[in-house]
């Protein structure tokens, strides 16, 4: 079983709502940081290349690449042509990504005038880049997202919550597949010394996973929408979220003969378990409706369309539209009935390419 994975919402929806995913990023920007410090540049005049993998509209870009490119600058100065590509699959809005950086007063094209942006709408788990063009690398909540979807999952969206070993196993099939191709690929775009800081969900070292109210949330609220026949049941069985968590020994598993594979080496990897926003502002306010809001709409922004590409007429079905809006209207309402903290298992790693 092999679908095609599905990009966030657009039309600026992911920028709008990924105030998760930038508190969950900030642990690996120091990372980042050190990393442009540490790597080996290409000769003059070449440019340094940073890749920016799986980078959505960009909002979440602006900060670790500002951060990056001001640590390159300690080094090269101020004329030395960087090249920042931002990469995502090929039906992102890439619109909004290049309207972002034209217009917000953060964005480092408007601030670095020897700072260029361009883009590649490609799939990661291949080449996309020329080989040995890659001095720096980012990448944050990205790699969860696997090639395709190995299997139906009978009880559940996540495959964390399902109880279907069938499914599980596939799940980790294919996690361990996509993992070892991110990693070739990346090993061959990036040249001798250079680095690349990943972030991503994560299970934690008790094989958590986490997000259990938001994703038991989803869940219930996708059968209330096949109960009330806006969606058929054979629509709902097909829809899952093809996202996984790794546990550490997952990402180490392609290093455990040597220490390298594919050219690239594991230098820093630390699983943690990331600070959930929404419910500290809940804390401060106790306003219930507004957590279950910003929890559904972060639902919405990054895994509602692919739940929506299942129904029978796919994402331009008549009902797209509603099945969205419902979606996100019970979730939030279900949210607010019981705020909880969310777990959000994360893990950050640096992986530096041989000196050959
Ligand atoms: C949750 S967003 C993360 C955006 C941003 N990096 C951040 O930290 O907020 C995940 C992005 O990864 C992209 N993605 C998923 N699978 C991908 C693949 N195989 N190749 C490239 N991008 C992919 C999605 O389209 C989406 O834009």
């Amino acid at each position: 079983m092999a679908v095609a994975p599905v990009p966030m919402e657009g039309h600026g929806s992911y920028n709008r709502s990924s105030r998760v995913q930038a508190a969950g990023s900030s642990p690996a920007l120091p990372l980042l940081e050190h990393a442009a410090r540490m790597v080996t540049l290409p000769m003059t005049p070449a440019p340094i290349v940073i890749a920016d993998y799986g980078a959505s509209e960009g909002r979440n870009s602006l900060v670790p690449m500002r951060a990056a490119i001001a640590a390159l600058r300690e080094r090269v100065g101020a004329e030395r042509a960087i090249s920042v590509i931002h990469t995502d699959l090929p039906d992102s809005d890439f619109t909004a990504l290049f309207q972002l950086l034209a217009s917000n007063p953060d964005s480092y094209t408007r601030l670095d005038p020897a700072a260029f942006a361009s883009a590649v709408g490609r799939s990661f788990y291949q080449q996309i880049l020329p080989s040995n063009s890659v001095t720096l690398g980012w990448s944050s909540w990205a790699v969860q997202w696997l090639s395709c979807v190995p299997a139906t999952i009978p009880d559940q969206l996540q495959v964390a919550c399902s109880s279907d070993s069938a499914a599980r196993a596939a799940f980790a099939r294919q996690a361990d597949e996509d993992w070892r191709s991110f990693l070739v690929h990346r090993g061959r775009e990036m040249h001798a010394g250079a680095r690349l800081v990943v972030l991503t969900m994560a299970r934690d070292d008790a094989g958590d996973f986490g997000y259990r109210l938001l994703l038991q949330a989803m869940y219930a609220t996708l059968l209330d929408l096949v109960e009330e026949r806006l969606v058929r049941a054979e629509e709902a069985h097909r829809m899952v979220i093809p996202t996984i968590g790794r546990m550490r020994a997952e990402f180490d598993a392609p290093f455990a003969h040597d220490g390298h594979f594919a050219g690239l080496l594991i230098e820093h990897l630390d699983v943690f378990n990331g600070e959930d926003q929404v419910w500290l502002e809940f804390e401060r306010n106790r306003d219930a409706d507004a957590f279950g809001a910003q929890w559904a709409a972060f639902s919405r922004a990054s895994v509602f369309p692919t739940l929506a590409a299942e129904l029978e007429g796919g994402r331009s079905d008549p009902r797209a539209g509603t099945f969205v809006q419902r979606m996100e209207e019970g979730l939030a309402k279900r949210l607010a009935a019981a705020p909880e903290r969310m777990q959000i298992p994360l893990a950050k790693m640096v992986l530096t390419k041989g000196e050959s």
